[in-house]
């Protein structure tokens, strides 16, 4: 069910958190996994993912390097031959509402969350176009966004923002490139536990999203990482430029 075997994935920001969940869940599922990351260790600790996944490789790749952004998709293309599919998971975020945000702040989250995806979508939707089809499906791009790309971010404009756009350019690529074989759907986790995070410790953070969230506990990484397994595989068909909720029901009050 839902194999994976001989595909080679690509998902960014896999070292830690939910990408590391996403690329484990893949590489079990018998994907090929490049594991791109600024950094190769898991910021919550523990082996690399790219140890722990069976056949995973490490690629360096700072997303808000637009020459390693330029540079990925190609290189994957030459050592793997094809590019399957592309998770688009990596993000930053300023942590600021508007008057708090500076210029520099917002380039830094719209390069790292919009722009680099949209760079590294549009390399391999080329890529993939080159490919013949396995069924109907040339190759799939999975985007991360969120309940905040949905509902506001409290705190976070620029990312609130990015995931926003996030979604509108997963709808753009499924719409443009459906005809093609391409398919382009997005996840959009609501508040995941991925380790001690600094703002867990902050008074009220823990209590907003414990409040916030209907499903009587917060997410997993596992979580989101099995629905963007079901949308990486064959199981997900003429499904195409929808944004799966991940959020145990954050959005649905
Ligand atoms: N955790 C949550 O509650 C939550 C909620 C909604 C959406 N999301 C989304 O899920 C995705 C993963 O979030 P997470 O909580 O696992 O994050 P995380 O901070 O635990 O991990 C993010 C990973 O991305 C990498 N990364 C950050 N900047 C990078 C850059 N410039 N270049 C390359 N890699 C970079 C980090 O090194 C890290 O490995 C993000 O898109 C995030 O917006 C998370």
């Amino acid at each position: 069910m839902n194999d994976l075997n001989g595909r080679v994935a690509v998902v960014t920001g896999a070292a830690s958190g939910i990408g590391r969940a996403i690329a484990l869940c893949f590489a079990e599922a018998g994907a090929q996994v490049v594991v791109a990351d600024r950094r190769r260790d898991a910021w919550h600790g523990g082996a690399p993912t790219d140890e722990l996944a069976e056949g995973a490789t490490f690629v360096e790749c700072d997303l808000a390097d637009p020459a390693a952004v330029a540079a990925l998709v190609p290189a994957v293309a030459e050592r793997h031959g094809r590019l399957d599919v592309l998770v688009n998971n990596a993000a930053v975020s300023a942590g600021r509402e508007l008057l708090e945000t500076t210029d520099d702040d917002w380039h830094q989250v719209l390069a790292v969350n919009l722009t680099a995806p949209f760079v590294l979508s549009r390399a391999a939707v080329r890529q993939m176009l080159t490919q013949e089809p396995r069924g109907e499906v040339r190759g799939r791009i999975i985007n991360v966004t969120s309940q905040h790309g949905i509902v506001a971010a409290r705190e976070d404009t620029a990312y609130g923002v990015s995931k926003a756009a996030l979604s509108q350019l997963t709808r753009q690529i499924a719409a443009e490139y459906a005809g093609e074989g391409i398919v382009c759907n997005a996840v959009a986790p609501g508040k995941i536990e991925t380790g001690p995070s600094p703002r867990a410790g902050e008074p009220g953070w823990q209590e907003y999203w414990t409040s916030r969230t209907p499903w009587p506990r917060l997410g997993r990484p596992e979580d989101v990482a099995r629905a963007a397994r079901f949308l990486a595989g064959d199981e997900a068909t003429y499904i195409t430029g929808t944004t799966l909720m991940v959020d145990g029901g954050w959005t649905a009050r």
